[in-house]
């Protein structure tokens, strides 16, 4: 009987390393895909997009949760980059901004050939898994980034746009943001307004993700009652688990495990716990709550590492996702669970939003109503000068000379 005793903790010690080892297995014949990290946004504040520069260089950058060594660590076999810029840009400059963003993704696929490869379809997030690198997708994250034009849209999907959040934390004219439902901003557009719906339906027929996290509930619901095609949550977590207006409260679940759709658990600790501190475990209970109300098919994980200032303890940057999987091994999950969890669920959403698509079927051609853009300065063909001004500061000084410039020739 004391012998017994003494070999407990060994024994605990040798379960844990069999979950750890499993995993790893796991997760080498079947990499993680996550669906946000903001590594460009960090690309942008610290460097100004200057990927050249010598602390720049992603196989030692240091300070973050991302990197070329800690991606490898991590087993990351696909990554939706984002490609965010701030909601102060709407009706400003959030379509340069935008493309910038873009491009820092496609510049980082190009100066690391051997580590990131940039695909716009499920058949290559296959090959790259099969490649040894990480599949580098774009995710445009807020609906501001359109600049309520299809004809933006359509051109960020050529660019390679393949899902797009319909909002951040701002309304835009067709669609309400999570804040609405905290009280803290209006509801506009009571979920989408008509020209949002022509937005979900051009995604559709485009064959780009529509992703929910950021958004009002009646904005989920909305959505995922219109589009035809699976949806996400990029990096949302569990209302249920925590109260906070960010997470997709249950009776969405519900739908998504109808629609079919997917929800990448977001680990930011007051989105996990409602407080500053959290845990890998806690993370667990979002995984285990979701499978429990949406279904096994249902789960994801979208980290929103560099997107954030806390992450759980356990789970400090992206290198940590194979303790991550041992828990939900620890958990009893099955590997087939687990293998949903890392990429089989994504790739499985996005084969059916690809086969949902319609590009024989014509484009849209919807122009957003005037009386949708009251707040906004945004100009016709037939513009006027003085909504131009409002637009930057330097359009201004450019008015003005042109202004001056006529009078002398006049
Ligand atoms: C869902 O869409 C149908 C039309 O297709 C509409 O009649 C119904 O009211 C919508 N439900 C919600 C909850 O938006
Ligand atoms: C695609 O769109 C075309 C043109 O609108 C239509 O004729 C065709 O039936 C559509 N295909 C599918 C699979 O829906
Ligand atoms: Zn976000």
């Amino acid at each position: 009987m004391w012998a017994g005793w003494w070999l407990w903790p060994l024994v605990a010690i040798c379960t844990a390393d069999r979950f750890q080892e499993e995993a790893k297995k796991i997760m080498q014949a079947s990499p993680l895909i996550d669906g946000h990290n903001d590594l460009p946004w960090v690309m942008l504040k610290r460097f100004q997009n200057q990927l050249g520069s010598k602390e720049a260089d992603l196989n030692h950058l240091a300070n973050t949760h991302t990197n070329i060594p800690k991606l490898k660590a991590g087993l990351v076999g696909g990554q939706f980059w984002s490609a965010y810029v701030p909601c102060d840009t709407q009706n400003k400059d959030a379509v340069r901004r935008t493309l910038e963003q873009m491009d820092v993704i496609h510049r980082m696929c190009q100066k690391y050939p051997e580590t990131f490869v940039c695909v716009t379809n499920s058949k290559g997030i296959r090959q790259a898994f099969q490649d040894g690198k990480v599949a580098s997708l774009i995710g445009v994250e807020g609906g501001h980034s359109i600049d309520s034009s299809l004809g933006v849209l359509r051109a960020l999907y050529h660019l390679g746009m393949r899902y797009l959040t319909l909002t951040h934390s701002c309304n835009t004219p067709w669609a309400d943001n999570w804040l609405v439902d905290k009280g803290d901003d209006k509801a506009q557009s009571q979920g989408l307004s008509l020209f949002g719906k022509s937005v979900v339906r051009e995604l559709n027929r485009l064959g780009v993700l529509i992703d929910l996290a950021h958004t009002s509930v009646a904005t989920m619901k909305a959505a995922l009652n219109l589009s035809v095609a699976p949806v996400i949550f990029s990096h949302s977590s569990a209302f249920q688990l925590c109260q906070h207006r960010r997470n997709v409260p249950d009776d969405v679940l519900q739908l998504v495990r109808k629609n079919g759709g997917l929800v990448m658990v977001n680990f930011y600790n007051d989105y996990v716990a409602c407080q500053q501190q959290a845990t890998l475990s806690q993370v667990a209970d979002h995984l285990d709550h979701i499978k429990k109300v949406a279904g096994a098919g249902a789960v994801g994980f979208g980290g929103d590492f560099d997107g954030v200032s806390r992450v759980p303890t356990g789970l400090e940057d992206v290198s940590k996702y194979p303790d991550l999987i041992a828990e939900l091994l620890r958990r009893q999950w099955t590997e087939e669970e687990v293998r949903g969890a890392l990429a089989d669920n994504l790739l499985r959403v996005f084969e059916a939003v690809e086969q949902a698509s319609n590009h024989s079927s014509p484009p849209s051609e919807e122009v957003i109503p005037r009386e949708e853009l009251e707040d906004s300065c945004r100009t016709y063909y037939g513009y006027s000068e003085a909504s131009s001004l409002h637009r930057q500061p330097g359009a201004l000084l450019a008015s003005l000379a042109t202004a001056l410039l006529s009078l002398r020739l006049l």
